[in-house]
């Protein structure tokens, strides 16, 4: 058994482990990391692409932004389409905030690509992940890699270790409520080798079922498709995902050369779960091991960076000022802001998905709450404040 000492095991390396190590290291703090899987798998793992504003700041303060300027896709607004009329939403001139088109997995590759040379702190492909000690002052994280056992002994351990990871069923089930909704709705995600067909999202909700034409890159877009939540891929053969597409989007996918090579394709569930506290002891949950959004309203990431952002502020103070108020509040704080963004997306996400057996009186009323969205009054400010996350972060 090899053991090291450390300030904070960091379990999980996607962006909310990779984020906090960056930002304690920045500060002096040392952590080691342990990730169940390979660099290269994290590097290539497609997931969400949209960037508030205030994550954007966030990277940029750490040092993080150059890639992000130089590639990162700038977008004031976006284009709402509902009974074949399209609406142009302008979060710049609504809110005066834009946001950002930006995969997840550049975000990961920027926090990788920042760490040093001779990184030793990083452990990948490690198997048999186990914490313990959570109450103890000696919490501690063993995990064997290669022919090795490692314990790290540590201060505090942050569980960043996503939705599918062993912190949270660390904790005993009796002191933790967890709260979990599936929404009646899958969404189909494909990466398409294609430049978009519009140069800004364009969110359709159209009785067949709600589409979305977003994009990483201006030759590559990210599509987006409602189904039943019991369909499965298998459902879905490609001449009836292009179809489906180009009815919902109102533009011509008949064509081959119109759609592009799939470069990969999901069936993502809609869900929603929070767990609460997110501290148990000396173990603080973070990003996904805590929470999961539907993807509607793209707040996972944003909220996950946030909490990675406040545990460094409140484990700076700890370490730098002997400060512990942060710590004490880091859960309830996080918590606030994590129920008002699920808030927003459970909103968004019954807005914008039909169910197969709405009633003409159900299509009326979704219809008049879009249209209301679509004037620039005091609705769609109040929708652009919370698309861009900008009180949330107040
Ligand atoms: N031991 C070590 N690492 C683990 C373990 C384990 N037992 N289980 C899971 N992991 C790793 C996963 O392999 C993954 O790399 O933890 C990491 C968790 O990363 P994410 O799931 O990306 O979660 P998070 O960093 O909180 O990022 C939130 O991810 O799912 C999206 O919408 C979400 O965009 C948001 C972001
Ligand atoms: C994405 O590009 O992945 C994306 C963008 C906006 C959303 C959801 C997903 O609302």
């Amino acid at each position: 058994m090899r053991r090291l000492r450390t300030k904070i095991a960091i379990v999980g390396a996607g962006p909310s482990g990779l984020y906090l190590s960056h930002e304690l290291r920045g500060h002096g703090i040392d952590s080691v990391m342990v990730e169940r899987c390979s660099r290269e798998h994290l590097e290539r793992r497609v997931r969400a692409g949209l960037l508030e504003e205030g994550t954007v700041r966030l990277l940029r303060a750490s040092g993080l932004g150059s890639k992000l300027d130089k590639e990162g896709l700038v977008h004031d607004g976006f284009q709402l389409r509902f009974e074949n009329n399209l609406h142009r939403i302008s979060t710049a001139s609504l809110i005066g905030e834009p946001t950002y088109i930006y995969g997840q997995q550049e975000v990961v590759k920027d926090l990788l690509a920042a760490r040093p040379l001779d990184d030793e702190t990083l452990y990948f492909d490690a198997e048999d992940v186990r914490l313990g000690g959570i109450t103890s002052d000696n919490p501690c994280v063993a995990f064997t890699v290669g022919p090795d056992r490692v314990l790290v002994e540590a201060d505090f351990i942050a569980g960043c270790d996503g939705y599918h990871g062993v912190s949270r069923p660390s904790i005993p089930a009796s002191t933790l409520t967890f709260h979990s909704r599936r929404y009646p709705f899958n969404w189909i995600g494909m990466l398409v080798s294609a430049a978009p067909f519009a140069s800004e999202l364009v969110y359709s909700v159209h009785p067949g079922g709600f589409a979305l034409q977003s994009m990483r890159t201006p030759e590559i877009s990210r599509l987006y498709l409602q189904t039943d939540a019991r369909d499965e891929l298998s459902d879905w053969p490609e001449t009836r995902i292009w179809d489906e597409l180009g009815r919902r989007l109102y533009v011509d996918m008949s064509e081959t050369r119109a759609r592009g090579a799939i470069l990969e394709q999901v069936m993502v569930p809609l869900r929603a779960t929070v767990t609460e506290p997110m501290r148990y002891g000396r173990l603080f949950l973070v990003g996904d091991a805590a929470h999961i959004f539907p993807p509607t309203a793209a707040k996972g990431l944003n909220v996950a960076l946030e909490d990675s952002s406040a545990l460094a502020r409140a484990l700076i103070a700890w370490y730098d000022r002997g400060q512990g108020d942060l710590l004490e509040g880091y859960s309830a704080a996080r918590l606030r802001s994590v129920w008002r963004a699920q808030d927003f997306s459970s909103w968004l996400t019954w807005l914008f998905h039909p169910a197969a057996d709405a009633s003409a009186f159900d299509y009326n009323l979704r219809t008049a709450s879009l249209a209301r969205l679509a004037e620039a009054g005091s609705t769609a400010v109040a929708f652009a404040d919370e698309y861009v996350g900008y009180s949330r972060r107040r």
